[in-house]
């Protein structure tokens, strides 16, 4: 008999159906011997021990469905430690270990980002078996090339950059176009490059505003009636990336703009006389079907998680290098961010282009 718990957390993405998909089929195809286990609305369905036994059809036609058919929500890593409830002796992360116990599983399949691994981790170092799948849009999480969601988010967005393009031609407009992507440029970066944006504002590449200001100018000397800047939501000017963790922490209590797109409007509108438009597209951009290459991809990490399990290997991360499925141990992952370099060939390919990152002189 193999016991097998499924849950995901964090924000969702495409493909976790896919994935989920992938290691419960897999497991019902080659084991006639199987539970599969899933806990709803993500750490919290293992804290409450709100589960439900899964059967085969279960997993079945939710391969092209967005979101997650077990939900999901975001539990912090650093609350982990506090009680279930006041006056309790019993940690969150107590309660997880003993809801695991209790239903006697072999293992614990767990699909989710950057926040997630940490508490993944920390549930393997105390002694659960552990596979984490590695699902988000921002594409940040260590030691995978990539990880699913992201080429769905990326295709949303380019439409997006695509939509906004014939407008913006029509009214010779700029627009600000902000996407997500947490602290990590990739979704921006890609979109960006995909769309055809004229600048591109990553986190990692703080940017100044007069930098900005003279790649829109330049635009319009050479006759150029409209600009595109595609925005991480997560981008800074030079002085905001300057600042201690503490001080930006006070900057933002104070921030008087709803997301950073609309303080650069407000900034370009003070200098410019073109018309400044933002479009901010937000969780439109995981929602929906995951694309082909999501569903190849969450399934191919979901087959693997299965293929691990019957190997009893645990405490590991599933990924992706140079094309293989991978195991990365967990603790290679956890707490690491994977940020854009600044020396990627996709920036330099793209200032090679005329793509201004709003760091050059003009
Ligand atoms: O991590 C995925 C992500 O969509 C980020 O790009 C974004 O910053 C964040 O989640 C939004 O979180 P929430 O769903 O909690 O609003």
């Amino acid at each position: 008999m193999l016991r097998v718990g499924l849950l995901t957390s964090g924000g969702d993405c495409q493909g976790l159906n896919a994935a989920l998909r992938g290691v419960a089929k897999t497991l019902y195809e080659q084991d006639d011997d199987v539970e599969i286990y899933g806990f709803f609305g993500g750490y919290k369905g293992l804290i409450e021990s709100d589960y439900q036994f899964m059967n085969s059809g279960q997993f079945s036609g939710i391969l092209t469905q967005g979101g997650t058919i077990l939900g999901t929500s975001r539990q912090p890593f650093k609350q982990m430690n506090d009680p279930i409830a006041e006056g309790s002796p019993v940690s969150k992360k107590d309660a997880m270990i003993a809801t695991y116990h209790r239903l006697n599983l072999d293992c614990l399949i767990i699909l989710g980002g950057n926040g997630t691994h940490k508490t993944a981790n920390a549930l393997s170092k105390a002694g659960l078996n552990i596979i984490t799948l590695p699902k988000t849009i921002d594409n940040d999480l260590w030691a995978t090339d990539m990880t699913f969601g992201f080429q769905s988010a990326v295709n949303i967005a380019t439409q997006v950059i695509d939509g906004i393009h014939t407008t913006a031609t029509s009214h010779g407009r700029i627009f600000i176009i902000e996407l997500m992507g947490h602290n990590a440029g990739w979704l921006t970066l890609n979109a960006g490059v995909a769309g055809g944006a004229d600048i591109i504002l990553i986190p990692e590449i703080p940017y100044s505003v007069d930098s900005v200001i003279k790649a829109l100018e330049a635009r319009s000397k050479a006759k150029k009636s409209f600009s595109i800047i595609a925005m991480a939501e997560g981008a800074l000017n030079e002085k905001e990336a300057a600042l201690s963790k503490k001080d930006f922490k006070k900057y933002m209590e104070a921030y008087p703009y709803p997301s950073v797109s609309y303080k650069l409007a407000d900034e370009l509108n003070q200098h410019l006389d073109q018309e400044v438009r933002v479009t901010v597209p937000g969780h439109f951009q995981r929602g929906g079907a995951p694309c082909p290459q999501d569903r190849v991809l969450a399934t191919r990490c979901g087959c693997k998680a299965a293929e691990l399990i019957f190997a009893r290997e645990f405490g590991v991360m599933v990924g992706v290098r140079n094309n293989e499925m991978v195991a990365i141990p967990l603790e290679d992952v956890a707490g690491k961010l994977k940020t854009v370099p600044r020396d990627h060939d996709l920036i330099r390919f793209a200032r090679g282009l005329g793509i201004a990152f709003g760091d050059e002189s003009y």
